[in-house]
């Protein structure tokens, strides 16, 4: 937008909507650096909202004539599809949407135009629409997540015994079921979805009526206009109503925890798709080639997904750092919440749809993932917890185990071998070591086998249902 938008020439004080106090016009320099128009264009649908209700309220309390509400919302009305049709036609004074919107109504409507923002400051007007704003984008956000969640389900559900290996320090570490790991991140996320709504409550909460900091000398029923708008409730405090930005450091978090849980999942696939792993092929569709090797297929949606995790921690902090001991109330310096919160609500929108396009549609290869997981010492554990159950404390049978262990690695003879030999062990002990055994020997609650990931599959089913019908 800033780029077909001409910096605008220095002109006569009316050129803006606050010029009465001003003998000289604002300069270039000023309009260019102080804008907010570039960026704020996207807020026109809530903007439009905002001063329906405004204005209606303004006719209920007698402060205009239903004649002239009439006008105003005949005026809003055409400039919300000029707006929409992208016919609207911005002039050089447009200082953000607020002033726009304004410019054009009185344009349209005259008089009873110039009487729309009575009582009314931009300070409780742009506050108010970002929070309209947020309470959308948040809300599809949500439904996003929870999507992501579905084909993690699915894709769990349709894994069935698949097994691969569990790591901590990215070593191999137990096996776990596939449905089990794909469920961890769905988990992760379903705690996002459950932060959006509780982000929610306290965006809920319509700032207008407000004013500038104190309030107003004229009737304003400003629980009238919450409710018309569709918020829970109304301020509690003017100041606080335009001078507090809590709410979007909040839906800032969110959004980079859920950029971190993509990160996160993003670099699995980077390393799954790797020949070295090879537990699962991505989809054409969701891969890309390389400009120079012909053989390449490369997992750039997943490189990004973790790399967006950077970007999004800089929304947050960045923001944070420019909210960092501003005064009560208003500031201009609030305006800068926009194009953080604006960028994390896009990365994280795109990051989303990409990555649950990515996993729906990619191959898993079981062969390569149970080949790994089939080492022999993965059931290292599984036998010292076997010589437990006999009686043995287990740090005597965590060191027996050890041991075997380390004498298998020397390469003579085999894990299994050694066990079916040990005086402690023996033919029993040593059917353990067999391929696929390990991962059913997990059996306890949320643990990592088929008995309890059967019933984690439901309650995870259950979740999710519950989560969306909540949106
Ligand atoms: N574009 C501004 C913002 O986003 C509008 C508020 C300007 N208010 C003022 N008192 N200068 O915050």
């Amino acid at each position: 937008m800033s780029a077909d938008r001409p910096v605008p020439e220095p002109e006569g004080a009316g050129g803006t909507l606050w010029h009465g106090r001003f003998e000289g016009g604002p300069t270039a320099e000023l309009m260019a650096f102080t804008e907010s128009l570039s960026f704020d264009q996207r807020l026109w649908p809530d903007d439009i909202a905002g001063s329906r209700a405004h204005v209606r309220g303004l006719a209920r309390t007698g402060i205009i004539s239903d004649l002239e509400r009439d006008q105003v919302i005949d005026a809003l009305d055409v400039v919300a599809g000029e707006l929409d049709g992208g016919r609207f036609v911005f002039a050089p004074s447009d200082e953000d949407i607020h002033t726009a919107v304004e410019r054009r109504v009185t344009e349209l409507a005259g008089p009873a135009g110039a009487k729309l923002h009575t009582g009314r400051s931009r300070n409780d007007q742009s506050a108010t629409d970002l929070r309209l704003w947020c309470k959308r984008e948040l809300r599809l956000i949500a439904e996003r997540v929870i999507a992501l969640q579905q084909v993690l389900l699915d894709r769990a559900d349709a894994a069935g015994q698949i097994y691969l290996p569990g790591y901590t320090h990215l070593q191999r570490a137990q096996p776990v079921l596939l449905a089990h790991h794909l469920l961890a991140h769905g988990w992760s996320l379903g705690r996002e979805v459950e932060r959006i709504f509780d982000a929610l409550v306290r965006i809920d909460v319509s700032p207008l009526g407000a004013g500038a900091l104190a309030g107003s000398s004229l009737p304003l029923d400003p629980d009238a206009t919450a409710a018309d708008l569709g918020f829970a409730r109304r301020f509690e405090n003017s100041l606080d109503a335009v001078g507090s930005r809590d709410h979007v450091a909040e839906a800032l978090f969110v959004l980079t925890l859920i950029g971190l849980d993509l990160a996160r999942i993003g670099e699995e696939w980077v390393l799954w798709t790797t020949d070295e792993f090879g537990f699962a092929r991505l989809d054409d569709g969701y891969a890309t080639g390389s400009s120079m090797l012909p053989q390449k297929k490369n997992p750039d949606i997943a490189e990004l997904a973790r790399g967006k995790g950077g970007r999004l921690i800089g929304d947050l902090t960045g923001f944070l750092a420019t909210m960092k001991g501003l005064p009560l109330s208003y500031n201009r310096d609030y305006q800068e919440d926009k194009e953080p919160l604006f960028d994390a609500v896009d990365q994280v929108r795109r990051a989303l749809g990409a990555i649950t396009g990515m996993i729906s549609t990619a191959t898993f290869v079981p062969e390569r993932m149970q080949a790994a997981a089939d080492a022999e010492a993965s059931s290292a554990t599984d036998l010292a917890e076997w010589l437990v159950q006999r009686g043995m404390p287990f740090r005597d049978s965590h060191s027996i185990v050890g041991a075997l262990v380390r004498e298998s690695l020397r390469g003579e003879r085999s894990l299994r071998a050694l066990v079916l030999e040990h005086p402690a062990l023996g033919p029993d002990a040593a059917m353990l070591v067999a391929p696929g055994v390990s991962v059913t020997r997990r059996i306890t609650a949320g643990g990592a086998g088929p008995i309890p990931v059967a019933v984690q599959l439901e309650r995870f089913r259950a979740s999710v249902a519950a989560l969306r019908a909540r949106i």
